[in-house]
């Protein structure tokens, strides 16, 4: 089922989610209703807070489904690992129509759980490193927008407030 997308300034975004305790068939199907919400976007990542639902579930697919057997599913992930530096524009589905460049690490290496429950090691580069640092940080509550600094930060955060005031967002 396609779940509505959180934006910018809905309560529940800033919000960091919990672990899952149990991997039970609410977790796969709430697994199923993120890839089908990210392919119908479309885009290459979702966080389970973007839907308004506080675990730590994300998942992510750099082809945005255009190539099978991209798709990464992971339950309570942790970064185990971090390096090298890249600085790349990224956009996020919480903020539609604003892209920035930010800063993250060229590749890392998570620990995670499948939609079953097994134990999961996944390492990332580049822009599945990306995707998998800033889907990581929609389970702590962050945005890529808190990211930035400064003007940058100032001139996404006017825009949408004025998109706001209008109606449109
Ligand atoms: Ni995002």
């Amino acid at each position: 089922m396609i779940r509505p997308i959180l934006r910018y300034g809905d309560r529940g975004l800033g919000a960091p989610a919990r672990p899952v305790g149990e991997f039970d068939d609410s977790v796969r199907q709430l697994i199923d209703d993120m890839v089908e919400t990210m392919y119908a976007a479309p885009g290459i990542g979702l966080a389970a807070t973007q839907l308004g639902i506080p675990l730590r579930v994300l998942v992510v697919d750099t082809t945005a489904g255009r190539t099978v057997g991209q798709l990464i599913a992971l339950v309570n992930p942790e970064i185990v690992e971090r390096a090298g530096t890249q600085l790349e524009e990224e956009g996020c589905l919480s903020v539609p129509g604003f892209n920035a460049t930010v800063v993250r690490p060229s590749r890392i290496v998570l620990k995670g759980y499948d939609r079953d429950g097994a134990e999961r090691i996944v390492e990332g580069k580049d822009v599945l490193a990306r995707a998998f640092q800033h889907e990581i940080d929609h389970l702590d509550g962050t945005l890529f927008v808190d990211r930035l600094r400064g003007i940058r930060r100032d001139l996404i955060v006017r825009k949408i407030q004025k998109l706001q005031r209008s109606g449109k967002w």
